[in-house]
């Protein structure tokens, strides 16, 4: 508690791009929104949206090398798509460098890429915020804004199958993750 917002801001500046930082402002806000909605630790969300991508403009070489020292369930599938390791390496720097220890907020950075199933409330939040913060456009952007404040397990189920489609059109890889947090939700929703 008690987050020293200011220098998280400060070190975002030195390492993203505007857009980037722009997106990063907007999913903290979303965040916020989404923790009001559904009673979660507004502070938390602000922190977790503010850092979610704190280090993916860093290089795939240093992204790599601390993906290596995470502890947190790291899938060969991940290890084969760059383009996730921002997220684990965003938990392990914000844990050793930025002195963060709250687990969930940890957790929230990790796997807003890849979702996982057992996800937490906060987990969820950061997933959707930013799939759905002021600067995303695609087309039913606000048909999922809408979802993620009536029910968020069914934005969240909208979510991953979307992501997995488009994951499988592209013959990319599907992350273990990914898919136990689709049968989850998909289960969830059969009862
Ligand atoms: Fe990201
Ligand atoms: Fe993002």
């Amino acid at each position: 508690m008690g987050y020293n917002i200011d220098e998280f801001k400060i070190i975002l500046e030195e390492r993203l791009s505007k857009k980037r930082l722009t997106h990063s402002f907007n999913v903290a806000d979303e965040a916020v929104k989404l923790a009001n909605v559904w009673g979660a630790d507004v502070e938390k969300a602000y922190v977790a949206g503010l850092l979610h991508d704190v280090c993916k403009e860093i290089s795939r070489v240093e992204q790599r090398k601390l993906v290596e020292k995470s502890r947190k369930d790291v899938t060969a599938e991940e290890i084969s798509v760059p383009q996730l390791w921002h997220g684990i390496a965003g938990e392990v720097y914000c844990n050793t460098d930025l002195g963060i220890n709250d687990d969930d907020i940890l957790n929230a950075i990790r796997y807003h890429t890849v979702a996982r199933k057992g996800m937490s409330l906060l987990e969820e939040i950061i997933y959707l915020a930013d799939l759905t913060s002021a600067d995303r456009d695609y087309p039913d952007v606000d048909y999922v804004r809408k979802l993620c404040k009536k029910n968020i397990s069914d934005a969240m189920l909208y979510a991953l199958q979307y992501s997995i489609t488009d994951v499988i059109e592209k013959k990319s890889v599907l992350p273990r993750h990914t898919v136990e947090a689709y049968n989850q939700y998909a289960l969830s929703e059969r009862k």
